[in-house]
């Protein structure tokens, strides 16, 4: 017996166990987001939604076990990219998950793409990053702040509204809310008199609040979520603006802030890719686990991280787990329609989704789904080139 290995045979024993080692070795997620600060709640939210989905897989994704990392990136822009770095250099991530800032976002979407990491935008609605940022590795389960904001312009139109004044935090979400809102509104015939905005995150209002007051709008147009929504809200009803001034907003206005804004916020109409009371097999069965996993109702982020864990999925199962053949992986996410609570959707070329917009009213400690406001809305991705 030749107990000599020739070449081939050593080179093949190699790879077999560079391949058993992979198949053993977990994948590794790394989570970026707020876990303090205004959008905490939204990060918490996301990361539930997310590890909701593996837990319905059996604790794995295509078949691997996860092995997740974790930074608290305060919403903060200036520590942006040294918080991307410190997963993808230092923990050495095969996939990010983040986050929910969008001027975080757009530095977190560099470093994926400077590194070639895989990264799924689970919140931020940057523009940016299926437009100019776009790219292969580049994904996003939920909007862009041009998608929500530009379906409530045909909808106040045809509330009969003519004129309207906008109020938001100075920073590109909230600029970009607006600039979609005002296409929409203005396509429609509408026009925007005003354009009102403080800095992020900042809640005095009552300066902006007594000048809303003053112009007289048909309508106000919002953009705030989080801890500022609440404060907004509040403060909006308190001035008793509400009487004479219809509010509205994209739907972050009054998502996962119910329980704080309780009165002022009744009767609110926002647009948003996701709405309470769809009742759909999909919804109901989401809702109800996830009910009983955070004995707490999901909103909109927790939609958003669980549809990155289904994503992540499909993109798996096509690879058999085999996280090198990155491209395929890739390629699948891409072509996939995600089976969304929401209601099913697809990825534009630039990696968004493509997705119906609802018209939704607060009703007690819901967002209830009205009808729908714009059917499968695709983001223009304007400067996206692949
Ligand atoms: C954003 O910064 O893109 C952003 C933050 C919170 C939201 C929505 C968008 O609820």
């Amino acid at each position: 017996m030749n107990h000599v290995l020739t070449r081939a045979a050593l080179a093949a024993a190699l790879t077999l166990a560079a391949g058993g080692a992979q198949a053993a070795d977990k994948l590794k997620v790394g989570f970026m987001l707020p876990y303090s600060g205004t959008f905490a709640a939204l990060g918490n939210a996301i990361e539930n939604g997310f590890k909701l989905y593996v837990a319905e897989q059996g604790g794995k994704l295509g078949g691997r076990e996860i092995e997740y990392f974790k930074v608290d990136d305060e919403s903060n822009p200036a520590k942006a990219a040294e918080n991307a770095n410190r997963l993808i250099k230092r923990d050495q991530v095969d996939v990010l998950i983040g986050t929910v800032h969008s001027g975080v976002a757009m530095a977190l979407a560099k470093a994926a793409k400077d590194a070639d990491t895989t990264l799924i935008v689970t919140n931020a609605g940057a523009n940016a990053i299926t437009g100019p940022l776009c790219g292969p590795g580049i994904f996003r389960t939920s909007f862009t702040n041009w998608q929500p904001a530009y379906a409530m312009g045909p909808v106040a139109r045809a509330k009969g509204h003519q004129t309207a004044v906008t109020i938001t935090w100075k920073y590109a979400a909230g600029d970009e809310a607006i600039g979609g809102f005002k296409e929409g509104f203005e396509k429609a015939g509408g026009k925007v008199v005003r354009e009102l905005s403080l800095p992020f995150p900042n809640v005095e209002f009552q300066s902006l609040l007594t000048e809303i007051a003053a112009l007289k709008p048909d309508m106000v147009f919002t953009f705030f979520a989080g801890g500022g929504a609440v404060k907004f809200v509040q403060d909006y009803h308190a001035a008793g603006l509400d009487k004479t001034i219809p509010l509205y907003g994209s739907g972050f206005l009054t998502d996962g802030t119910l329980q704080a804004q309780g009165a002022s916020a009744q009767g609110l109409l926002t647009t948003l890719h996701y709405a309470d009371g769809l009742n759909t097999p999909r919804d109901n069965a989401f809702r109800a686990d996830y009910a009983k996993a955070y004995k707490a109702q999901p909103d909109v982020y927790a939609v958003q991280g669980y549809d990155a864990a289904q994503l992540m999925q499909s993109g798996l199962t096509a690879v058999k787990g085999d996280f090198a053949k990155k491209e395929d992986f890739r390629r699948a996410m891409r072509g996939t329609t995600v089976d969304s609570p929401r209601g099913p959707f697809t990825l534009s070329a630039a990696g968004n989704p493509v997705q119906d917009i609802y018209l939704r009213q607060v009703d007690g400690l819901e967002n209830k789904v009205v009808e729908v406001a714009v059917k499968k809305l695709a983001d223009p991705a304007r400067g996206c080139k692949l």
